[in-house]
């Protein structure tokens, strides 16, 4: 079958995949709501299209932080991408820097953020979890500032690891040939042996710092002299919070519904962000897009680009860079049709009141 859009590329992807593997990419925290959330909020909002517009010229570019992208679509972090293929974030980052936009690299890639780097010349973001140890954590933005990454994007919503109960029940590890690239092998021991829970679970029981608050933000943002972006905010005034105390973009997000479950869907959330400090920051929005049309609401929405997840993932299981490469052209093609079709011949054009 030749996928015509992301849900095909999904279904190719889980066929290749092993259900713990497959379970662990595509799953969400106990029932899976909100999960399913982030879909049907996209499909709930409906478009009121502008006609008898020039759009014989379209132009999908834009930039997010000063950094300009072919199209608004980021790729999100997401750990252990060499579950999906061996050449794993390496493939990642050479789909995404040929596509002209940006990836962002998880903490927990299967490459080091050394290696990722050396592979290709585009723009990176580094994304951060706060470690209980403070050497472990500055030790990351060290390494990531040396490198050349352009941003770090600080994960906000995992003071605790959500209860993913497929892990549980597959008892997910890391097959022994893969490694958190960035630790050392004692650090991510848990990842390998999970003793009969999810060794995710382990992993992160081990590494998180629950105390972390607005203080140690600040504490972060004097460390480095790279843009801090905020990751998994879903209020208004956490935005607000934030950009006062020195983040300089705001991810809304609820982590592909991996954390909360009942969280609010991010596009729900969009509007309270982007009105409380839409005029200070660019703030950015993931969760369930899937369709061109997903990233022009979104836009319209109020959010300066979108971030993809799991279909990078099953982009880079079905066929490396590649696939990935094909995920995202997709999805170029779905936003440039959708842009025609509602009046929108730039990104700048793509406004609130294409929303009905
Ligand atoms: C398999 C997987 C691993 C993820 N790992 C991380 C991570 O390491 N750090 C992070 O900030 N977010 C992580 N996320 C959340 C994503 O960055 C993103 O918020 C989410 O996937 C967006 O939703 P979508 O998958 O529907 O596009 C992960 C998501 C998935 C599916």
């Amino acid at each position: 079958m030749n996928p015509l859009n992301l849900f095909d590329i999904e279904r190719l992807a889980r066929e290749r995949l092993a259900i713990g593997t497959a379970d662990y990419f595509g799953g969400g925290a106990e029932d899976e709501v909100t999960l399913r959330a982030n879909r049907a909020a996209f499909e709930e909002i409906f478009l009121r299209p502008r006609y008898l517009v020039d759009v014989s010229h379209r132009s999908l570019e834009t930039t997010v932080l000063g950094t300009p992208l072919s199209m608004p679509v980021l790729i999100a972090p997401t750990g252990f991408q060499a579950l999906a293929h061996a050449d794993g974030e390496l493939a990642t980052a050479r789909a995404t820097a040929k596509a002209g936009t940006v990836m962002i690299l998880s903490t927990f890639s299967t490459y080091s953020l050394e290696e990722v780097r050396g592979e290709v010349e585009g723009p990176l973001w580094f994304q951060l979890y706060v470690h209980k140890d403070r050497g472990l954590t500055t030790g990351l933005v060290e390494r990531a500032e040396s490198a050349g990454y352009e941003a770090i994007v600080l994960t906000v919503d995992v003071p605790v690891l959500g209860r993913r109960e497929r892990d549980v029940r597959n008892e997910f590890v890391l097959p022994p040939d893969l490694r958190v690239a960035n630790f050392d092998i004692t650090q991510s021991a848990g990842l390998h042996d999970a003793g009969g829970e999810s060794g995710l679970a382990a992993f992160h029981r081990g590494l998180r710092a629950p105390q972390f608050s607005w203080k140690e933000l600040e504490w972060l943002v004097a460390k480095t002299r790279l843009p801090v972006i905020l990751k998994g905010v879903l209020r208004g005034d956490d935005a607000t919070l934030g950009v006062d105390h020195g983040a300089k973009g705001i991810i809304v997000s609820n982590h592909g519904g991996r954390q909360l479950d009942g969280a609010i869907p991010g596009i729900r959330a969009l509007p309270e962000v982007v009105d409380a400090v839409g005029d200070r920051v660019d703030v950015l929005v993931d969760g369930g897009i899937r369709r061109g049309t997903d990233i022009l609401k979104a836009i319209a929405l109020g959010a300066r680009a979108v971030l993809i997840g799991r279909p990078a993932v099953w982009g880079l299981a079905c066929a490396g860079e590649g696939g990935l490469t094909q995920v995202l052209e997709i999805l170029r093609d779905e936003f440039d049709t959708a842009m025609a079709l509602t009046g929108a011949p730039t990104v700048g054009a793509i406004t609130r009141d294409l929303i009905a």
